[in-house]
């Protein structure tokens, strides 16, 4: 079996990715399976964690052991985080979160005009969404407790290779492991492989991994978890 070098550890994932409901029948989501999210979930359980999975709109079977919180908007996964990550020892962003909502939910559904010449389409106002990852690390103040994972899609673009801007993130984030997606030539949405580079800001190197299955992927993160619960805190 797995080596129970999680266990008594409680953990919490976010997985799949959020909708923004523009009415009662439409939404902006993404292509976020959960699969990453929820084979990190899995892992964790079976290695002897306390998993708490917020999950949201992710069409998978929850995995043995784990207690399932489903969301469905970015604001109710940051409610949901935030009420977890409260005395957890670890947090793991996994989900992809709309980085923009509808500024108006129309409680209604939005209807086309039928008038001869009214062409005229609605033009949809958007607002940002809060940033739960960065919150969530602004949340842990000074302490070190939670350890907080995020993960980055990056495709690499003129402004810099997949793990310059990998960096930068981790940076910007501020969390203590960056699982970076490599994303664009090859989507790794909804596949079930999938390659990525681990960043901490104490190392130098990132220590790269695949193209391998998503378990294979998860099981790397927990690796380096581990040794971040045991690595004492820089003074
Ligand atoms: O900035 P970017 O969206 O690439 O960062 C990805 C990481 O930040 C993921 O861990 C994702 O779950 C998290 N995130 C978040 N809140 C947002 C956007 C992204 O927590 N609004």
């Amino acid at each position: 079996g797995a080596p129970q070098d999680l266990a008594g550890r409680s953990v919490v994932v976010s997985a799949g990715g959020t909708r923004e409901p523009l009415d009662p029948v439409r939404f902006l989501g993404n292509r976020s399976s959960g699969k990453q999210g929820y084979a990190v979930a899995r892992v964790a359980a079976a290695r002897g964690a306390v998993v708490r999975l917020v999950s949201a709109n992710a069409d998978l079977p929850a995995p043995d052991g784990v207690q399932v919180t489903p969301v469905e908007t970015a604001l109710e996964l940051q409610q949901a985080m935030t009420e977890a990550a409260a005395g957890a020892d670890v947090v793991v962003m996994a989900a992809a979160v709309a980085d923009f909502r509808p500024a108006v939910y129309q409680d209604a559904k939005i209807k086309k005009s039928h008038e001869p010449g009214a062409e005229q389409a609605p033009v949809v106002e958007l607002v940002r969404n809060p940033d739960i990852l960065a919150g969530l690390v602004r949340d842990r103040g000074e302490g070190d407790r939670p350890v907080i994972v995020g993960f980055a899609a990056e495709t690499g673009d003129a402004t810099g290779d997949v793990l310059s801007l990998a960096r930068a993130k981790l940076a910007r984030k501020g969390c203590d492991l960056l699982v970076a997606n490599e994303v664009g030539r090859s989507l790794a949405f909804g596949q079930d492989e999938n390659t990525v580079h681990l960043l901490r800001p104490d190392r130098e190197e990132a220590r790269t991994v695949g193209p391998a299955d998503k378990e294979v992927v998860a099981a790397a993160l927990w690796d380096e978890v581990v040794n971040l619960l045991a690595t004492p805190p820089t003074p």
